[in-house]
């Protein structure tokens, strides 16, 4: 044996091809982990309608919570009892401002959560006052109940910072639908924001059924504030595919493009007046994103909202709001036509098709392409707010340790998140903006 023959073989691998787009979410380690939702922010959970005395219950980035209406205002507690783990939602109110568990009457003060009282103890249990469940600060708004999520034991922050602002400083009329889907929020979230996907997927909708839509756009994300936006550069209503044709969204029975107009109102180009509340907020683009994932699509006359509310990692609920702001009679108008077609058109067959791919979808990994500047500029965004919420709330109160880690935990699937007759609730909602009512 000779001495080249004795020496390891050099082995060349073969260049591994550069893979296009992104693989996976390591560029966004908070967001990577928030499949349980973002901590810290405030949550619609149903119409203000469906709370009454009667606990209900319901989840939220993974959190179970028992609601409940008193004296006109609406509770949010743990939903669950610390006697033996049954949920408070399926006790019912004993005595005026408390619940009371079914199992040993053990009852809760609805203020502070204290145990008030243990029937099945008499007066002078010794126990009472000893044990509290956890409560949540809860608000009332657009004709919804929406509860605080926190990430420790930081205070609430103000629901009107993170509303809408044209949502508080207008008077409007709000048509919604309020519906518990598959797939986890940032799925719906970045669908909502997506790029791409509203010109082809949404081309064979009834709601865009004399509308055109564009083939394709160059778009740019313009961030303003606390949102981002999407801006239209450019839009394509056909192209030229080489070697394989011709693709257009144009068909005879739909309304002609205005093909040399640009409008950041609506996706299909100028036309209508302007509603003048929505004119006068000076969109940069049609499209926008905010944190804790609320979407806002400017159109002429109405605006729309999407707010994905995390359930667990694998459920949402989708809350879609459609306001007109208009007044006085003009508001009978508006829920003639939410009524007879937007509801079933809007919020139910388009959004149908949205709620699809988002059940559908599973990543990372991914291979993203350039209109997913949209989904990148978001998780920046997310990355970056989440950042600082964070440090803040350690700042507030760094011992006990901020529970940042609870926002990634899987959720043990013991108990049903919602009733069924809970879980979707269509139906115009006359939610006058601002506050319908305070709670907290
Ligand atoms: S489990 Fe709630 S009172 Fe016993
Ligand atoms: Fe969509």
């Amino acid at each position: 044996m000779t001495g080249a023959e004795a020496s390891e073989p050099t082995m060349t691998l073969p260049e591994r091809p550069r893979a296009a787009g992104r693989q996976d979410w390591t560029a966004w380690p908070r967001y990577d982990e928030a499949g349980s939702g973002y901590r810290g922010y405030w949550y619609p959970v149903t119409w203000s309608s469906h709370i009454t005395k009667d606990p209900k219950s319901y989840t939220v980035c993974g959190e179970k919570l028992a609601i409940i209406r008193d004296d006109g205002k609406a509770y949010a507690l743990h939903d669950r009892c610390p006697h033996r783990g049954v949920p408070l939602s399926e006790g019912d109110q004993q005595f005026p401002g408390t619940v009371s568990c079914p199992y040993h009457g053990w009852t809760f003060r609805l203020t502070d959560g204290k145990l008030a009282a243990v029937i099945t103890d008499g007066p002078d249990s010794k126990i009472c006052g000893k044990l509290s469940v956890q409560t949540y600060p809860v608000q009332e708004r657009l004709g919804m109940v929406w509860v605080y999520i926190p990430i420790g034991s930081e205070p609430a922050t103000s629901i009107d910072d993170q509303l809408p602002l044209e949502l508080v400083e207008n008077e409007g009329i709000v048509g919604g639908r309020i519906q518990r889907r598959g797939g986890n929020w940032r799925f719906a979230c970045e669908n909502g924001f997506d790029e791409g996907h509203a010109k082809y997927l949404h081309r064979t909708s009834l709601w865009r059924l004399f509308k055109p839509m564009p083939t394709w756009n160059i778009t740019s994300i313009v961030p303003d504030g606390r949102w981002i936006y999407r801006v239209q550069d450019e839009v394509y209503w056909e192209a030229d595919f080489p070697g394989v044709g011709k693709w257009t969204n144009k068909r005879w029975w739909k309304k002609k493009p205005d093909e040399g107009k640009i409008s950041q109102i609506g996706n299909t180009g100028a036309g209508l007046k302007v509603n003048p509340v929505i004119a006068a907020q000076n969109f940069p683009g049609f499209a926008s994103l905010s944190m804790p994932g609320v979407l806002r699509i400017a159109y002429p006359t109405f605006i729309h909202y999407e707010f994905y509310v995390p359930v667990d990692e694998d459920n949402h609920q989708y809350v879609g709001l459609m306001v007109n702001f208009v007044t006085g009679v003009k508001k009978l108008g508006f829920y003639a036509k939410y009524l007879g077609a937007i509801r079933w058109l809007f919020h139910g067959q388009f959004s149908g098709q949205d709620e699809w791919m988002v059940r559908v979808t599973d990543a990372p990994p991914e291979k993203l392409y350039r209109p997913d500047v949209s989904l990148t500029a978001w998780r920046n965004l997310a990355e970056r707010e989440y950042a600082e919420k964070i440090a803040a709330a350690v700042a507030y109160a760094p011992d006990p340790p901020v529970r940042a880690a609870r926002e990634h935990r899987k959720p043990v699937a013991r108990n049903p998140v919602a009733p069924a007759s809970e879980a979707t609730a269509p139906g115009v909602e006359a939610g006058a903006t601002p506050a319908t009512g305070t709670t907290e």
